[in-house]
């Protein structure tokens, strides 16, 4: 039987997510929506560990992990949490929590903590065994050698974090990496290679030699050289890529008079983890992503612009939809993505001509299934461009049905991105409450019947009744 994990957190999406990595690799994960259903749960049976979210209803994650270790101190809990919020998984760490995970997650890291948690539930349960009090002696002063190296992995853990987080532009991040890097390994000449993505070579930024991208850097792995040095001895090179969003962002240079050992790469790459998580965010947040979003919402006004009946349209599809991912509980993260998908889900019209688009009779199927292109046609636009890719996906299926009867891939139910269902709902009922050629807008009640009526057929129906409920008729809740 494989080991069983609890998720606890109030946000469904984020359970999801989490039970499917976790399921990836192995383990059976169970889920519980706050600390009281998490409590009665790990009441009735053991998980090899929780992993739990800070702010919930009903009892805090701090209080959840009091509870816990409070029943089984020797259960590991790792708090889920976001950017903002290192400082509180610091503390939940001096509740007694083992390591902390935020988003975008990854199954690499993952798989990391939950190795290292099994690890130090074999030595805790081997030592249960021991009865006589000598081999008890032994057993604490093994234990204690291990919490010691235990809390200098968690203080240097917190200090990569630390220091990942609160610094700024991609010059700090580099230069931090570098030094928590030397940190790590002691001593060493370490360099960090920027890969160029025309000639596939990774530049020295001291004018030097670039380097080849070899294969298991590709692979995610880390390539080791032993070489020469100065002196005659021999040094080790080992290589480590950098990965933004799947893709080679770059390569840390090591050379070092020893080998790295697996602890030391295990927090190398966990360095390297938390730059691309902060890189991603800056690269996100500042300068290029302001530039690209600006042009393709300029863009989008252009294609409102074209067509007089929908002026206006990307723009209350947007407010639409963020009012239900707020009422959701969706994440700042997953607004900010829906942000952009629902403000662009129409950009794809761009390549649709103006014949067939602003056609003011019926159309014929023909010029149907040229329409039903623009999702593709739009999310292949976004697709070049490195800070929009997570919203191509959502742009590509914002006309899916929850029945499996919508376009372009006839997805159904829980595989049509949650962004896109959301983006769905309010898109139809921004449509229906709109002039269009060839009718007249329906009335907002009209309307309403028709997002009720359409419930698991083309809507997700908890999504059009949190939309009716909450975003359209708030009052009424
Ligand atoms: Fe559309």
């Amino acid at each position: 039987m494989s080991e069983k994990v609890l998720i606890v957190d109030d946000n469904p999406g984020i359970r999801d997510t989490l039970s499917d990595l976790i399921q990836m690799l192995g383990y059976r994960a169970f889920t519980a929506e706050d600390g009281l259903s998490a409590i009665s749960k790990f009441d009735s049976e053991p998980y090899l560990c929780v992993f739990t979210d800070i702010m919930m209803p009903n009892m805090t994650g701090l209080e959840l992990i009091k509870e816990i270790k409070a029943r089984d101190v020797s259960t590991p809990v790792v708090v889920i949490t976001g950017y903002a919020s290192i400082e509180i998984a610091i503390d939940a760490m001096k509740y007694g929590a083992s390591d902390f995970i935020s988003k975008p997650f990854r199954v690499k890291q993952i798989e990391y903590i939950l190795n290292k948690v099994k690890r130090e539930r074999a030595l805790l349960e081997e030592n249960k065994k021991f009865s006589d009090e000598i081999a008890w002696h032994r057993v604490v002063d093994d234990l204690a050698g291990q919490l010691e190296k235990r809390v200098q992995e968690i203080t240097t853990l917190q200090a990569i974090s630390e220091k990942v987080t609160t610094l700024k532009g991609i010059k700090d991040l580099v230069s931090a990496m570098i030094d928590v890097a030397t940190d790590i390994v002691d001593s060493g000449r370490i360099s960090f290679f920027p890969l160029d993505r025309h000639t596939q070579m990774f530049i020295d930024p001291e004018g030097g030699d670039g380097l080849a991208l070899a294969h298991d850097l590709l692979m995610e792995g880390v390539v080791r050289n032993k070489v020469l040095s100065t002196l005659g001895d021999t040094d080790y090179e080992s290589t480590f890529p950098l990965i933004i969003e799947g893709q080679i962002f770059g390569a840390l240079k090591m050379i070092t008079s020893k080998r790295i050992d697996s602890d030391e790469e295990g927090k190398i790459v966990y360095l390297l983890q938390r730059v691309a998580e902060r890189m991603e965010n800056v690269v996100l947040y500042e300068g290029l992503y302001e530039n690209i979003l600006s042009t393709l919402n300029t863009m989008a006004k252009i294609l409102d612009a074209r067509d007089p009946h929908t002026s206006q349209h990307s723009t209350r599809v947007t407010s639409l939809s963020i009012g239900i991912a707020k009422a959701f509980n969706t994440s700042e993260d997953d607004i900010d993505i829906l942000r952009i998908a629902a403000s662009l889900h129409d950009i794809g019209k761009v390549g649709i001509p103006d014949k067939i688009l602003l056609k003011p009779g019926k159309l014929t199927s023909d010029e149907i299934e040229i329409i039903k292109r623009h999702p593709d046609i739009g999310a292949d636009i976004l697709s070049s461009i490195v800070p929009m890719k997570k919203a191509v996906k959502i742009i590509r299926h914002h006309h899916e049905h929850y029945n499996g009867k919508g376009y372009p891939k006839g997805l159904k139910g829980d595989n049509i991105p949650l962004l896109s269902r959301m983006i769905a709902v309010a898109d139809a009922f921004d449509a229906m409450t709109s002039d269009r050629p060839y009718r007249k807008a329906l009335s907002f009640d009209a309307a309403i019947h028709e997002v009720e009526k359409g419930k698991g057929s083309q809507f997700d129906p908890e999504i059009a009744d949190i939309f009716i409920h909450k975003v359209a008729r708030p009052k009424e809740w």
